[in-house]
């Protein structure tokens, strides 16, 4: 039996496998950042089996988004349409988390009611792209502007946002919330050195860079409690112009930092990735792995990136990892916790269809044919 398919308990989450959907951004809200039918589907068909969902990133401030069409949690519609894609999940037996996201400086202000990005720092995010929608329904990927620096009593303005969500998200009946810090947005950019130069409590030494993650995931825990908040990291991450001087010790000291919270989980996205794309080979000089993070931290921890059924189950086997988040191929796998158990083969997915349009690339991919006609028998 593969290790991928026992039973796990994460915090509060008890689950029947450890294969998890990683969370996705598809850009196929209804008007408003609303979860609709479509998209509920999507979530439906993927709740097979009695896994994890992470539901993708969703905006918790109606001032800073970064995609058209990605879900928003800052309002009682989207609330409501929520909850009816978490009634979804939940009577197929699965679970189901919602990341909550600021992008920071990682913001458009077309999709942001005007306004102008905020951050740590007045430092752009250099060569990375958000995707706004034209008068005619066509999407057109643009760069970030300058951001504005938050001033120090501001600071509590996204992290009162995030409170919020959570407690939306658990209004709407989910079972836990991710804190998206990974990939370049707001936590991050406070956590790293390259776009973080304040000089007040929230900059400079790494005690005060984490302040505002470690403040984030506390307001997180004040709404849920222990065992229901998890973070997603991205240590080695390089997307949205990112940089650290020194990222090994600036993540042993967070991850030390974050055990004392009891967490859900910590999830963490292997050097292999950045952002939603493979890496080039050498990119990075100094990768910082679950296997890097594992002794600073004690709870269960996700992998995610570039993994296929055989290497998640040796990255289970070697300890580094108790639970694999899968993405790209989730995307055209609908089954895939079915899949893996039965070796059946894997539905190779379409970019194309990754950002925004309709059910084609998203709800049109098939179960695999042994599995639907067995369960037609
Ligand atoms: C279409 C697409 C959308 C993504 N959206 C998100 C997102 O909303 N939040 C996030 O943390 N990561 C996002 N990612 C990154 C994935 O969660 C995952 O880390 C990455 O795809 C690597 O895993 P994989 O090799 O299994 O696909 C996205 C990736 C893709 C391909």
């Amino acid at each position: 039996m593969k290790t991928l398919l026992t039973p796990i308990t994460a915090g509060q989450l008890q689950l029947k496998h450890r294969i998890v959907m990683a969370p996705t951004t598809r850009m196929r809200t209804v008007q408003g950042g609303i979860p609709g039918e479509l998209m509920i589907e999507y979530y439906r068909q993927r709740a097979s089996e009695g896994g994890l969902l992470i539901a993708e990133a969703t905006a918790v401030s109606p001032y800073a988004n970064a995609y058209a069409d990605a879900p928003g949690i800052f309002n009682d519609r989207q609330q409501a349409g929520w909850q009816k894609l978490v009634e979804a999940v939940h009577a197929r037996g699965s679970q189901i988390v919602l990341q909550l996201w600021h992008p920071g400086r990682q913001s458009l202000p077309e999709l942001s009611l005007g306004r102008q990005p905020v951050a740590p720092s007045a430092l752009i995010a250099r060569e990375t792209y958000g995707v706004a929608k034209n008068d005619n329904g066509t999407y057109e990927g643009k760069l970030f502007p300058e951001p504005r620096a938050l001033e120090t009593d501001e600071i509590k303005q996204p992290i009162d946002e995030l409170q919020q969500a959570a407690r939306r998200a658990m209004a709407a009946g989910f079972d836990g919330v991710e804190l998206h810090a990974a990939n370049g947005y707001l936590p991050e950019q406070f956590l790293l050195d390259g776009s973080n130069q304040r000089t007040d409590s929230y900059g400079g030494n790494l005690e005060n860079r984490a302040r505002f993650l470690l403040e984030s995931v506390a307001a997180l825990t004040n709404i849920w409690g222990k065992g229901r908040v998890a973070v997603r990291l991205s240590p080695s991450g390089i997307y949205g112009d990112m940089h650290d001087s020194d990222p090994t010790t600036t993540f042993r000291y967070l991850v030390a930092q974050l055990d004392s919270f009891e967490l859900a989980y910590l999830h963490i996205i292997e050097p292999r990735i950045t952002g939603p794309e493979d890496r080039e080979a050498g990119y990075y000089s100094e990768p910082v792995a679950s296997r890097d993070l594992r002794p600073y931290y004690h709870g269960k921890i996700i992998a995610a990136g570039g993994f296929k059924s055989e290497s998640a189950e040796e990255m289970l086997k070697s300890g580094d990892a108790d639970m694999i988040a899968f993405g790209r191929l989730f995307t055209s796998n609908p089954d895939l916790p079915e899949r893996i158990r039965h070796d059946l083969p894997l539905t190779a997915y379409d970019r194309t269809t990754f950002f925004g349009g309709d059910e084609r690339g998203y709800t049109d991919y098939p179960v695999h044919g042994a599995l639907a006609s067995a369960s037609a028998l």
